[in-house]
């Protein structure tokens, strides 16, 4: 990726978080200034250092709500000249959010209208949004293009991402000058190859790959696949999986399209997957390959809430932002095993 020579300061809300910290990272390594605000809800002040650790570069950090306006027009203020957001920021767990739709709704929602706020206030020009495949439910045609319907999500985070990307769509429409990417996360996996970063999920993990780590690692006694009986090669349900760095670089490609005005419409949406569909148990015996430990599982039902099978279609996001994954999900694996090893203290 190219360097810029006149650098542009741009704030990753979230940049503590797991996506958030290896987005960062390539930023800096791609010439740009970052700030973080982090409120440490789910990531703590040590990805900070492992950022440092492998850019030699400290950024600006300030502990705050993204929710809280005030706090926001402070930071503003303060660091002036913020060319654009990175929005991270946002409660992500499927299952507590239909326990607590007002936190979810309320967290998200205004972190978003308050980063496009912030934009209009204080004269910035770029957003990019972490948005999610969630928005398609289970799509009727496979693989999914971002022509494909959105549906109703099945839970009020997958609200907060489809009306997230609404709240933003309509104010670019009405600002003047502002531009946004809505990028569509499938599955991201894994950890930076140095393992200074990754994913540390606060208690029992929900998503597949922290929790097969952890049971490699010893932390967790069985892993639960849940669902033997979709329509897929072995009845285990299919995702799209793809490297966490990939997805980073996806970030800054984003935002160099819009600063080298090469967007063709002010509000766009690219899909970031592999484009490739692979079932738990592919993950599960690709994860023994790559890292020579067995684990221990058993396939019970379905989880409540989840979709039977999605990939992507990132042909766009290809000719678009000259973007695709380059990241084999083994390569992707060994890096996060890596990471919980280093987490956990386990040598070799
Ligand atoms: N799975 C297991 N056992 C586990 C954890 C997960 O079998 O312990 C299975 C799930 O049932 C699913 C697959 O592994 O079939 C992937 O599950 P994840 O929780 O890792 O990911 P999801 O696709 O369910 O969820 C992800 C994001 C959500 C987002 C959703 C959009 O984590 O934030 O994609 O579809 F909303």
């Amino acid at each position: 990726m190219r360097k810029f020579s006149t650098m542009q300061k741009i704030l990753v809300t979230g940049g503590a978080g797991y996506i958030g910290s290896h987005t960062v990272v390539e930023l800096i390594n791609t010439g740009f200034e970052v700030v973080i605000v982090d409120n440490f809800s789910n990531s703590t002040p040590d990805s900070i250092n492992g950022i440092e650790r492998i850019t030699g570069i400290r950024p600006s950090l300030h502990e705050a709500d993204c929710s809280d306006i005030q706090a926001m027009q402070k930071l503003f203020f303060e660091e002036k000249n913020i060319d654009g957001i990175i929005h991270f920021a946002a409660l992500k767990v499927v299952g507590e959010s239909v326990e607590r739709p007002l936190e979810y709704y309320r967290n998200n929602l205004l972190s978003t209208i308050n980063m496009m706020q912030m934009l209009s206030e204080f004269g910035g020009k770029y957003m990019v949004f972490s948005s999610s495949c969630t928005v398609y439910g289970q799509p009727d045609v496979l693989p999914v293009t971002e022509e494909t319907p959105r549906k109703l999500a099945m839970s009020p985070y997958g609200n907060t991402k489809r009306v997230g990307e609404d709240i933003i769509q309509d104010t670019v429409k009405a600002s003047h000058g502002i531009y946004a990417i809505a990028l569509r996360y499938f599955n991201p996996i894994g950890a930076h190859p140095s393992a200074e970063i990754g994913e540390l999920p606060l208690g029992k993990p929900d998503n597949l790959v922290p929790f097969i780590t952890q049971t490699a690692a010893g932390i967790r006694e069985k892993l639960q696949i849940f669902g033997g009986d979709y329509d897929s090669p072995d009845g285990t349900a299919i995702r799209d999986y793809f490297h966490v760095v990939d997805l980073a670089r996806a970030h800054v490609l984003a935002l160099q399209r819009m600063i080298d005005g090469k967007s063709k419409a002010t509000y766009e949406v690219f899909n970031v997957g592999a484009g490739k569909g692979v079932t738990v148990l592919q993950v599960v015996k690709a994860f023994e390959r790559v890292t020579g430990v067995k684990l221990n599982y058993e396939i019970v039902g379905r989880r409540a809430g989840d979709i039977e099978k999605v990939w992507a279609d990132t042909s766009l996001a290809q000719t678009e932002l000259g973007w695709k994954a380059l990241s084999t999900l083994e390569e992707a694996l060994l890096t996060a095993w890596n990471w919980e090893k280093r987490v956990k203290g386990i040598k070799n």
